[in-house]
């Protein structure tokens, strides 16, 4: 499609003719992005200077920000790495993928992670509040069971905290612990961290000190509005029925099973089916969180519902 845009042909030929740089690629990038009303998929912090940046020094087997060397936008870029650019921009704005599947990379508590079409881009704001959650824990020989698990990047994260626990990553979806798996590997924590391929607690058979879970909690309607970059995500990662409790209900349910009696359940479960869940279970002594911004102040604006129950709470 893009092929077909004038300027499309415009950069080329310039290309050829040692004319453009990668500041001008960028520049180009995020002109078009900014043209064409990308949704920000949840990262509102990011310009569209610095997605066209990431995607550009992806085409060309750079990673890094250009902040640190500046010299590099003055770059000259071949005719060859000006397409390959293009292509990553068009796959951004016309077929609306996150940049994160395009770099295949993402990161999560300052952690790197591979991350393709198979799993959620990491965005749990459990991170920020990881401290208060697990400030009183011993640490020798703790168990944590991250359910639904995704790239891993929670189990992964608590585990690099923390040299001393085991952790067991569940997931459902076959791609998604191949995407778990490579990250185990590539953090070097194969002796402590284990995938489970699951229905839940289906093939589940420890008992947990903490069991952490970010799991599907959109409803169906939600869903179906949501802008198209999440579209791109598994529906299995997003989606939980009508009301969006259906993963849910099945994990408070089974949960106790699982736990250890001074053990906690801990749940990123999103502002409306919070409201749902504080509706429905009045009896369970749950600790809600609020989000807390990275300059530690908390905040109701745009806040998740994340919960902390100790084991004993937990219907049976
Ligand atoms: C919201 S994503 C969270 C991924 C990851 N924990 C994160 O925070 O980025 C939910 C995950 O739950 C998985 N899932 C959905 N239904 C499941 C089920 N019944 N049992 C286990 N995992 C499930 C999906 O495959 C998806 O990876």
């Amino acid at each position: 499609m893009f092929r077909e845009n004038p300027i499309y042909n415009m950069c080329i030929d310039s290309c050829r003719n040692g004319n453009m740089t990668l500041s001008n690629m960028i520049e180009l990038g995020a002109k078009w992005m900014k043209k064409s009303k990308l949704h920000h998929h949840f990262f509102k912090d990011r310009s569209f200077f610095t997605i066209a940046q990431s995607l550009a020094l992806h085409a060309i087997g750079l990673e890094h920000a250009t902040d640190d060397n500046p010299e590099l936008l003055t770059r000259k870029i071949s005719e060859n790495e000006a397409k390959k650019m293009l292509g990553l921009f068009e796959k951004r704005i016309v077929h609306r993928l996150p940049v994160e599947y395009l770099t295949n990379q993402a990161y999560y508590l300052g952690n790197k992670f591979y991350v393709n079409e198979n799993v959620l881009v990491p965005r749990s704001i459990m991170n920020t509040r990881f401290e208060d959650f697990l400030n009183e824990i011993e640490w020798e020989n703790y168990r944590v069971l991250d359910l639904c698990t995704g790239s891993g990047c929670i189990g992964i994260s608590l585990a690099l905290l923390h040299p001393k626990i085991q952790v067991d990553l569940v997931d459902i979806s076959t791609g998604a612990l191949e995407v778990a798996q490579i990250n185990i590997n590539r953090h070097g924590l194969n002796d402590r961290v284990k995938c489970i391929e699951s229905d839940l607690f289906a093939n589940v058979h420890n008992q947990y000190d903490l069991i952490i879970t970010n799991p599907p909690y959109v409803s169906t309607r939600e869903y179906n509005m949501s802008p198209e970059e999440f579209k791109r995500e598994p529906k299995i990662a997003l989606e939980s029925g009508k009301d969006g409790l259906d993963i849910i209900h099945q994990i408070l349910a089974q949960a106790k099973n699982y736990l250890n009696p001074q053990g906690k359940l801990i749940a990123e479960i999103g502002f409306t089916a919070a409201q749902r869940v504080k509706k429905k279970y009045r009896k369970v002594p749950f600790k809600w969180y609020k989000y807390r911004r990275p300059s530690g102040h908390e905040s109701f604006f745009g806040m998740h519902g994340v919960f902390e129950c100790p084991a004993k709470g937990l219907p049976e």
